[in-house]
């Protein structure tokens, strides 16, 4: 079927590390990403170390921000083991968190799982030999599927996915390569591919490419704060 709704834009960034004191730091780019964009996509890492002061001065700044936000935790949000009240704080501030969950804005699905690491492509991890590797292999598929599930939920909508982890090896490109098996996975891709998405947006990979593609073809954006993207901005502006 013919897409004939008028495309929206996203203003994608990821990786904002919010500090304990480095409250405000983000109340001009959210204002500004609201001027400029339909939608606001965070790609994780949204607090530094996922304290709960973290997360009140990150919902503070997300005041600044005047369109709809959706978005994915990352692994520094994890780190605290606060997720439950880290995740309630920013729900409370009207941040769309996806953990498997899709959601729709301006007829746009989007799709959002945090992913996790195993490696790219012939060379990923697989489930053999201790259990503590299958664990963690069980622990990487088990997003995949979240993922899968989630995707059912959009059928014949225009999708953006939003990870927290790469899909692809390409827009890891930049980082030293003995860390590539922990900045995603390939099997967020295969998933991916066998679903009609319009983009992928992902962070994590502070030092890794802006642009790839899946090997269906869906373009991948690096969308992590430091990476320079073609906008000029430090967010990345995509049409859905
Ligand atoms: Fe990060
Ligand atoms: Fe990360």
């Amino acid at each position: 079927m013919a897409d004939e709704r008028r495309p929206i834009t996203v203003a994608a960034i990821g990786d904002l590390h919010m500090k304990e004191d480095e409250g405000g730091r983000y109340r001009e780019l959210f204002a500004r990403a609201s001027d400029e964009a339909d939608v606001l996509v965070l790609a994780g890492d949204l607090t530094d170390l996922g304290t709960v002061r973290e997360a009140e001065l990150f919902a503070a700044d997300l005041g600044a921000c005047s369109i709809p936000a959706v978005g994915v935790l990352g692994n520094h949000d994890h780190e605290s083991g606060h997720v439950d009240e880290v995740c309630r704080i920013l729900r409370q501030a009207g941040l769309h968190i996806l953990e498997g969950q899709s959601c729709v804005c301006d007829g746009v699905g989007f799709v959002g799982v945090k992913g996790f690491i195993g490696g790219f492509g012939r060379r990923m991890l697989g489930a053999f030999g201790e259990p503590e590797v299958k664990q963690f292999v069980n622990a990487s598929v088990a997003e995949a599927m979240r993922l899968e599930n989630a995707m059912r939920t959009v059928k014949g909508m225009p999708t953006l996915v939003v990870l927290h982890y790469a899909p692809i090896a390409e827009t890891v490109a930049g980082e030293p390569p003995e860390i590539y098996p922990f900045l995603g996975s390939s099997r967020l891709a295969e998933t991916i591919d066998r679903f009609e998405v319009k983009a992928v947006v992902h962070g994590h990979a502070h030092r890794g490419a802006y642009e790839g593609r899946t090997p269906g073809g869906v373009p991948v954006y690096n969308v992590a704060r430091s990476i320079e993207k073609p906008s000029g901005r430090p967010y990345a502006l995509i049409e859905i």
